[in-house]
C-alpha cells in the first residue's frame, strides 16, 4: 500500500507485483525510478512483514542517481550461510581456515617446499667447498651461502602459505649433495655456476608447473602468490647466473677466476 502511494510521483519499469510476490520474506533491494521531470532516483525497499495479510514494506526514495545493474537476485545471507555452517569442521585436527583449497594444491606446495630445501642444501654444500682453505674463493663462497639462505627463505614462504590456506606442511627427505665441485675441463667455479644455473632453471620449471596446476583447479589466490612472490625473482636469478657463467667462460680457470671472485666479493659486500 505504501509502495503504491510513494510511487504515485514516479514511473517505473518494474511492476509493484514483483514486490508483492515477496511478501512474507525479508528482502532488501534497490532499483531506479523516473519521476515526472524525467530524473532517475534510487528507491530502496527495506523490509517486508511476516504476515501473509498484505505487503507493508517501507519504501524510500533518494535523490542520488543509481547506476547499479538490476539482476533481480536477492542475497539472503542467513539462508545462504547455512551451507557454509554445515562445512565448518568439528574435528580438532582439521583446519578451520581451509576454503576452496584442494588436496592437489596441498601436495604440490609440499613438493615445492622440498625443491627449495634441496636447492638450498646444494648451495650450502657449494659454500662449504669454496670456503675451504685450499680453494679460498671467498666471493663465490659468500654468493652460495647467501643463495642457500634465500632458497631456505623460499621454502619458509611456501610453508607459511600452506598454513595460511589450511594445508599441512609435510617435509620430505633430501638427497645428499656433492661435496667436490672441481671439474677437469671447466674448473670448479664455472662448473658450480653452471650447476647453479641449471638448478634455477629447473626450479623455474617447477614453479611454472605449480602455477599451471593452480590455474587448472581455479585457485586464483595460489596462482597470484606464485606470480607475485616467485616468478619475477626466478627469472632475475637465471639472468644473473647466466652472466656469471659467461664471465667465467671468458676468464679461464686460473688467475681470471681469482679476479672474478674478487669482483663478486666486492659486489656482495657493497650490496
Ligand atoms: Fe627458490
Ligand atoms: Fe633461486
Amino acid at each position: 500500500m505504501l509502495l503504491n502511494k510513494s510511487c504515485s510521483f514516479f514511473s517505473s519499469p518494474f511492476p509493484s507485483v514483483l514486490l508483492r510476490e515477496n511478501a512474507g520474506f525479508s528482502i532488501s533491494c534497490s532499483f531506479p525510478l523516473k519521476n515526472s521531470n524525467g530524473l532517475i532516483s534510487g528507491v530502496t525497499v527495506a523490509r517486508c512483514p511476516t504476515k501473509a495479510s498484505g505487503f507493508k514494506g517501507i519504501v524510500s526514495a533518494s535523490k542520488e542517481t543509481n547506476h547499479r545493474p538490476i539482476s533481480n537476485v536477492l542475497f539472503d545471507p542467513f539462508e545462504e550461510v547455512k551451507r557454509e555452517l554445515l562445512h565448518i569442521p568439528s574435528v580438532p585436527q582439521d583446519s578451520l581456515a581451509r576454503h576452496m583449497y584442494t588436496d592437489r594444491c596441498e601436495v604440490a606446495i609440499n613438493d615445492q617446499i622440498n625443491v627449495e630445501y634441496n636447492v638450498s642444501y646444494v648451495y650450502h654444500a657449494m659454500y662449504a667447498y669454496f670456503d675451504r682453505d685450499n680453494v679460498a674463493l671467498k666471493g663465490i663462497a659468500k654468493f652460495f651461502k647467501d643463495s642457500s639462505v634465500e632458497e631456505r627463505q623460499h621454502a619458509e614462504m611456501f610453508m607459511d602459505y600452506q598454513n595460511k590456506r589450511g594445508g599441512k606442511v609435510v617435509l620430505e627427505s633430501m638427497l645428499m649433495p656433492m661435496s667436490e665441485y672441481d671439474h677437469p675441463e671447466k674448473g670448479d667455479a664455472l662448473y658450480a655456476m653452471e650447476l647453479a644455473l641449471s638448478l634455477e632453471k629447473l626450479n623455474n620449471e617447477k614453479l611454472l608447473n605449480l602455477h599451471k596446476m593452480a590455474n587448472e583447479v581455479n585457485d586464483v589466490h595460489l596462482a597470484d602468490f606464485i606470480e607475485t612472490e616467485f616468478l619475477t625473482e626466478q627469472v632475475e636469478s637465471i639472468r644473473k647466473l647466466s652472466e656469471y657463467v659467461a664471465q667465467l667462460r671468458r676468464v679461464g680457470k686460473g688467475h681470471g677466476v681469482w679476479h672474478f671472485d674478487l669482483m663478486l666479493n666486492n659486489q656482495l659486500v657493497a650490496a
